[in-house]
């Protein structure tokens, strides 16, 4: 009768020994996650359907999407504007030109600056305002030109 209940006992915290480890495996559901699932990034292409001038004129791409307006960009200086993944830079008062917001390193977004160029805060690659070419730090390939149009003071994506 002892023997059983001694059986039974180890059997029993057997259980649970092996339970708890088991539970705690399961509930540990907070570690970094390699879920490719949270990609939140909008395709900058069919973003926002074509809005209405304001003034009648047409652009000569239709389905633009406004992206900034020129007041928002610094002269000698970049804006980027996240959600669309672009960079809006003012090389020389009144000329605007806009790139890739991607960095073309390993895919950080490049920061907005006033500072004469275009700055990645991540291994602090930096690139011309004017093309988008690199100028220091370990980016190679310049950003890719985006096309825009200035219209009065909005900065649309052609
Ligand atoms: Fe931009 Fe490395 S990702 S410098």
């Amino acid at each position: 009768m002892t023997a059983i209940n001694r059986r039974r006992a180890l059997t029993g915290s057997a259980a649970i020994a092996v339970g708890v480890p088991v539970l705690a495996a399961c509930s540990s559901g907070d570690e970094p996650s390699t879920d490719a699932s949270s990609s939140t990034s909008p395709s900058p292409s069919d973003e926002s359907p074509s809005s209405p001038s304001a003034d009648g004129t047409e652009t000569p791409s239709a389905g633009g999407s406004a992206l900034a307006s020129v007041a928002d960009v610094p002269v000698g200086g970049c804006f980027v504007v996240a959600s669309a993944k672009v960079v809006v830079t003012q090389p020389t008062e009144g000329d605007f030109k806009a790139f890739s917001a991607v960095c073309t390193h390993q895919g950080c977004l490049v920061e907005s600056s006033t500072e004469g160029e275009i700055p990645c805060p991540c291994h602090l690659s930096r690139f011309s305002l004017e093309d988008g070419s690199p100028v220091s730090g370990p980016a190679s390939a310049p950003l890719a030109a985006v096309q825009i149009t200035v219209d009065g003071d909005e900065i649309t994506q052609a």
